[in-house]
């Protein structure tokens, strides 16, 4: 017996939300407000079914090759997630074994970086990714130096920081929003990092820090932090100026540690006073958590340190903003226990092998020249060779319409003509998505020759933003 509204009357709205199947709904057949909120509620189901459909549009995550971040991580840490939901990380009194782990998780972390311990507290704190960490240690590095002008009587009022024009913009907007001189250095064709020589020369008495990078967001290159290092310890010996080196493993701090041990990077090197690292890259945790780590006590100014009393006991804070998800910080302490040494050196291992087979296939075919090492982050990086009538963006253009997200990007000043495509490596990037990945490279490149667009699309010069 068909449904009709004369048989039932007033009803037959309600009817219709009982037994409608999903797609039978008036909600799926009416416009949903987008911008002011509905005056109506709506089945739940509909809710989720309609928010469901929409993310669709989105690019696939796992062809996302443009991210640095996490998007696949094992079912028992989606579940450890979701479980966890709803605790409020920074109600320490009432969710104490959150708090803990967290702890472990800094231990753990200034382990791995050799950090001297302090009795058992290891210096550090968790973030909401890099970019937190930055500013936070950007600030000790500011006060630090504030401290040390301010006891000698010196001008306190021009801070300086200074690092290679390849940072990520998250040094910028530190150094726009504290009020700090951003002294950047150029890079040169063929050198995509910092030259530590050049780094000294701009270095003077109101340099708060040097920026090295482990794992430039542009190629992938590590700077060379170890004569970053021996340059500052020369240069402070000799000004006593007591400048220090902060390192942005952002994405580099959870590679090198496993598939690089013998490189001497961090706190192995006394001009390292701190280190930010991503957990949600290369700690193989979804988005978003950081890290900040500092050599010792006295590298973290005391006055930079909150303490409250608001949710109990004293708590002692340093972040930007209060309340966060415990989620990924959960989820760092599965994988770290899940995976130990071993299981993040098999994992950085297939990832740097499956670098070395996107590099040496790209390579010898001739179209691209690849920019990015081994021996660095597995990133591969190229520019198109000059006789390809196409450009970089027209490339990436057209692997989008095939679902690959491959950016097309301009360098940085003084190489910012050169324009690049970058795929990150990262976990759930397999060997075999990677041949699948080279054979639409080389049919959007055939394409791209036997059709060149009419006219190379203009593009802006200016900085680009690299994430
Ligand atoms: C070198 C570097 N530093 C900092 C950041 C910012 O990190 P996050 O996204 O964790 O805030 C990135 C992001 O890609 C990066 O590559």
């Amino acid at each position: 017996m068909a449904l009709t509204k004369q048989k039932i009357g007033a009803d037959y709205d309600e009817a219709l939300r009982v037994i409608a199947p999903m797609f039978g709904l008036r909600e799926m057949a009416s416009p949903i407000p987008r911008f002011e909120l509905a005056d109506s509620d709506m089945p739940a189901d509909a809710a989720y079914q309609l928010i469901h459909d929409e993310l669709q549009l989105d690019g696939t995550p796992v062809l996302n090759l443009a991210s640095f971040v996490t998007t696949w991580m094992e079912p028992q840490a989606d579940k450890l997630c979701i479980e966890v939901a709803g605790k409020n990380f920074i109600d320490q009194e009432e969710y104490p074994a959150t708090n803990k782990i967290e702890q472990r998780c800094i231990s753990i972390i200034a382990d791995l970086f050799h950090a001297t311990a302090e009795g058992e507290r290891a210096i550090g704190t968790s973030t909401i990714g890099s970019s937190e960490a930055i500013h936070l240690c950007g600030l000790a590095m500011k006060r630090n130096w504030i401290n040390r002008q301010a006891a000698k009587g010196a001008d306190t009022s021009r801070p300086n920081l200074v690092m290679s024009a390849a940072v990520h913009v998250t040094w910028e907007k530190f150094c726009r929003y504290f009020d700090v001189e951003c002294r950047e250095r150029p890079l040169a064709e063929g050198r995509y990092v910092i030259d530590p020589e050049d780094a000294m020369a701009a270095c003077d008495e109101n340099t708060i820090g040097v920026v090295g990078i482990l794992g430039t967001t542009y190629t992938g290159h590590f700077e060379p932090i170890k004569d970053l290092n021996d340059a500052l310890v020369a240069l402070n010996d000799r000004t006593g100026w007591q400048i220090a080196l902060h390192v942005d493993a952002a994405s580099g701090g959870f590679v090198a540690p496993f598939a690089y041990p013998d490189l001497e990077w961090d706190f192995r090197l006394p001009s390292v006073r701190s280190i930010n690292v991503s957990g949600h890259k290369y700690g193989l945790v979804y988005p978003g958590v950081g890290w900040a780590i500092w050599r010792e006590a006295g590298d973290l100014p005391q006055e930079l340190i909150f303490h409250d009393s608001y949710l109990g006991n004293d708590q002692s804070t340093f972040d930007l903003n209060f309340s966060k998800p415990s989620a990924s910080i959960i989820g760092q302490y599965y994988n770290f226990v899940r995976l130990g040494r071993a299981g993040y050196t098999a994992v950085m291992s297939n990832l740097l092998e499956t670098y070395g087979f996107l590099d040496e296939t790209v390579h010898s075919r001739g179209r691209c020249e690849v920019l990015s090492e081994s021996g660095n982050l597995p990133v591969l990086c190229v520019r198109l060779t000059p006789d390809l009538q196409a450009s970089a963006h027209d490339v990436a253009h057209h692997l989008r319409q095939r679902g690959w997200i491959v950016p097309a990007y301009s360098m940085p000043p003084a190489v910012e003509d050169m324009t690049v495509l970058r795929c990150v490596v990262r976990e759930g990037f397999s060997r075999d998505l990677g041949d699948q990945l080279l054979e639409a490279l080389n049919d959007v490149i055939r394409e791209l020759e036997k059709n060149p667009p009419a006219r190379p699309k203009p593009r802006r010069r200016s900085k680009q933003r690299v994430c």
